[in-house]
């Protein structure tokens, strides 16, 4: 090696000079200095065997290359066999030569820097001679040698560390990516401290949207808490445990308003190691909570509307009684009469039990609906003159409705009922006077919006907003405004019933509601019904009564009393009326009859054979036989369902003689068959 030679010379000469240099009497020690010279020399040479074996046997590549000419100078037999060129062809190229050309520019740079030493020289792409290129770490010598400077290298080719660096950032982005993604809370941090050590961005939004820095300053116990003894509870689980699952509490957001959630994790540290370290996942379940609670209101109204459905049943069967026995009385007494005022009174109470009846089935959704093709825009118009009347002075009203609105299938009554509900309670925010707003509109409900709000389902709707610039109504109340019978009015104000009567037609119609409320600034109810592309059908209705020319009516009622009431009423009205009380009843009359009735009158609901089942045979056997079918209520939805499909008169109990009369006379007259 080169620069081992010069420094053995170096030293073999400096001793010879100091040899010369030295007096007789000093031989003796120049004698011990030869010896030691050569030994010196030995170990030079010793010196110089092994480093030249470190270098030639060294299994990473090695090569000398002089700094200014480039130029290889030695290469070991690591080189060669990495680089794939033999030792000539090597001592004929430069350092250039093993790299690609976009290398080169940086290497000189690079090599220009004339410093001596060691030097890491950092990782570089290496060319081998068939073209392939690597990485190799380069760790490189510089020294002087006969006045040139020259470098010792020593390149190692670190293709797998490299690959394995890369698949390690490469996981670690992926991982980052993941949490930074996740849709629920992710976040570590130190319980003593009782600050958060580190979080992702859906636990900064879940908290308010804060920033991470500002994040990383909050007290948890005071500022992330709800409760802040709920972390301490939390804690102590934790050190019992080490781990949590699905721990339900609160956590306050920036703007002070609750957050559920659920967490789940576990501890690390603590007993005088590391610090305590808590890493947990935390779930938002403001939704879920939202929806559960909105299951509790539907099972709620539901249990409600099933005592009242079970009730209107019988209460109304009671009512046909009184109504029909009333007027058939009145039939027979003069406006003079001393009876006249009180049967006029009987039959007025006999109307609103009949209406508070209906009430209760509205919003237990077990009325029996009439709904037809109507435009909501029409309804809305003939209830506005009755609004002007109930809102007062005071308040002024503003409609705004849509020319293009699409038809619904509805029952207008109810809508009108819907109407006024809400406008009542709007005047009722408004004492001092307000507008009213009352706007309608087509709504494309996207599955953008629907997944926001379940259980809404994708479609097109038209939409009635009723707005007020009223109180608005306190976020505490707002989850109860739908309770029968909740309400903030003093007593003999308000019943509560009002928007539940509302929510069992809004449901009923398969619509939605939704409500938008700032206390102080008003509150906006928005209704969706779905649309239908059919036109609404002219109903026909005779103003004068006909009086009938001998048709035959057959009432089937298996309560004695309605059935005999309606028998008196129709004979009254002039019709010839037979009776049965029960579905076998009927059939046995009708083949007495050789099918020579014109019209049954079917109660819906009776104990055996069911009212729509006998309509149906009745069809079978005699298909010129038209049906008439009257309820207070049912039960039984398939019954419901099967007469809205197929279109059947329908009459609801309880009646008076001039509805009855009517419903006979447009059943006889329409094409309708029962089946
Ligand atoms: N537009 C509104 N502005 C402010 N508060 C309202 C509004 N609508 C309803 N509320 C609140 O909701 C409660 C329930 O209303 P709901 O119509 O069911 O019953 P009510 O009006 O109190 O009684 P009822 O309608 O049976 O006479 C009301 O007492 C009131 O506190
Ligand atoms: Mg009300």
């Amino acid at each position: 090696m080169p620069f081992l030679v010069i420094i053995a010379l170096i030293t073999v000469t400096v001793t010879i000079i100091l040899l010369l240099q030295t007096p007789a009497r000093q031989r003796g020690t120049i004698r011990q200095l030869n010896v030691q010279l050569a030994e010196q020399t030995r170990t030079i040479a010793d010196s110089e065997f092994r480093q030249g074996l470190l270098f030639s046997s060294n299994p990473c590549a090695m090569w000398i290359f002089d700094c200014h000419t480039l130029r290889f100078l030695e290469v070991n037999d690591a080189a060669v066999n990495t680089y794939g060129y033999s030792r000539e062809e090597f001592m004929g190229m430069s350092v250039l030569d093993i790299r690609p050309e976009e290398g080169v520019p940086t290497f000189l740079e690079a090599v220009s820097e004339r410093r001596g030493g060691h030097k890491h020289f950092g990782i570089w792409q290496h060319r081998r001679k068939d073209g392939s290129v690597f990485p190799a770490e380069v760790i490189a010598f510089e020294f002087h040698n006969d006045g040139h400077a020259e470098r010792l290298i020593l390149a190692i080719d670190v293709t797998e560390r490299c690959r394995v660096e890369a698949a390690l950032r490469e996981s670690e982005a992926s991982l980052k990516a993941l949490v930074d993604n996740a849709p629920f809370g992710i976040q570590q941090s130190l319980i003593e401290e009782n600050r958060i050590k580190t979080l992702n961005p859906a636990l900064c939004k879940m908290l308010g949207d804060y920033s991470v820095e500002e994040a990383l300053q909050l007290n948890i116990r005071e500022q992330v808490y709800a409760d802040p003894k709920e972390r301490d509870r939390l804690i102590e689980v934790l050190r019992r445990g080490g781990t949590i699952h699905g721990w339900e509490t609160t956590l306050r957001s920036r703007d002070g308003s609750s957050v559920p959630v659920r967490i789940t994790g576990s501890l690390s540290g603590g007993e005088n190691g590391p610090p305590e370290v808590f890493s947990a996942y935390v779930e938002d379940m403001t939704q879920h909570s939202a929806l559960e609670q909105q299951v509790r209101q539907v099972q709620k109204l539901e249990a409600v509307g099933r005592l009242a459905g079970g009730m209107a049943h019988d209460f109304n069967n009671v009512l046909v009684v009184i109504k029909l026995s009333t007027e058939l009385m009145l039939d027979q007494v003069t406006p003079e009469s001393p009876f006249s005022k009180p049967l006029l009174q009987i039959s007025t109470a006999a109307d609103r039990a009949a209406a508070l009846t209906r009430q209760m089935l509205a919003f237990g959704r077990q009325q029996m609906m009439q709904p037809r093709i109507i435009n909501l825009n029409t309804v809305v118009s003939e209830t506005t003159q009755m609004l002007r009347r109930i809102i007062g002075e005071d308040v002024q009203l503003v409609t705004n409705l849509s020319e293009t609105i699409e038809n619904s299938r509805l029952d207008p009554d109810q809508v009108a009922q819907v109407i006024l509900n809400l406008a009542v309670n709007a005047r009722d925010a408004m004492p001092q006077g307000g507008t009213l707003h009352i706007e309608t509109t087509n709504a494309n409900l996207d599955e953008a919006y629907t997944k926001d709000h379940p259980p809404v389902q994708p479609g097109r709707y038209v939409m009635l907003a009723v707005s007020d610039t009223g109180t608005g109504i306190d976020k505490s109340i707002l989850p109860r405004i739908f309770d029968p019978f909740f309400t903030t009015k003093e007593l003999g104000k308000g019943t509560g019933l009002g928007l539940s009567i509302v929510y069992g037609i809004v449901k009923q119609s398969g619509g939605y509601i939704r409500v938008y409320s700032e206390p102080g600034h008003g509150t906006t109810f928005k209704l969706y019904f779905p649309t239908t592309t059919a036109s609404p059908t002219r109903l026909t209705f005779r103003e004068v009564f006909v009086r009938p020319s001998g048709q035959t009516l057959l009432v089937v009622e298996d309560d004695a009393n309605i059935r005999n009431n309606v028998c008196q009423c129709l004979q009254q009205l002039g019709y010839q009326a037979s009776q049965a009380e029960s579905g076998a009843a009927a059939l046995r009359v009708c083949e007495e009859l050789e099918g020579k009735i014109d019209l049954a009158l079917i109660d819906l609901v009776m104990a055996g054979k069911r009212g729509n089942e006998l309509a149906t045979d009745l069809a079978d056997l005699y298909p010129g036989m038209r049906v008439l079918f009257m309820s207070g209520y049912t039960e039984d939805s398939t019954a419901r369902r099967e007469i809205l499909m197929r279109n059947s008169p329908f009459l609801q109990k309880p009646f008076s003689v001039a509805d009855l009369a009517k419903a006979v006379q447009d059943a006889l007259a329409s094409n309708v068959m029962p089946n």
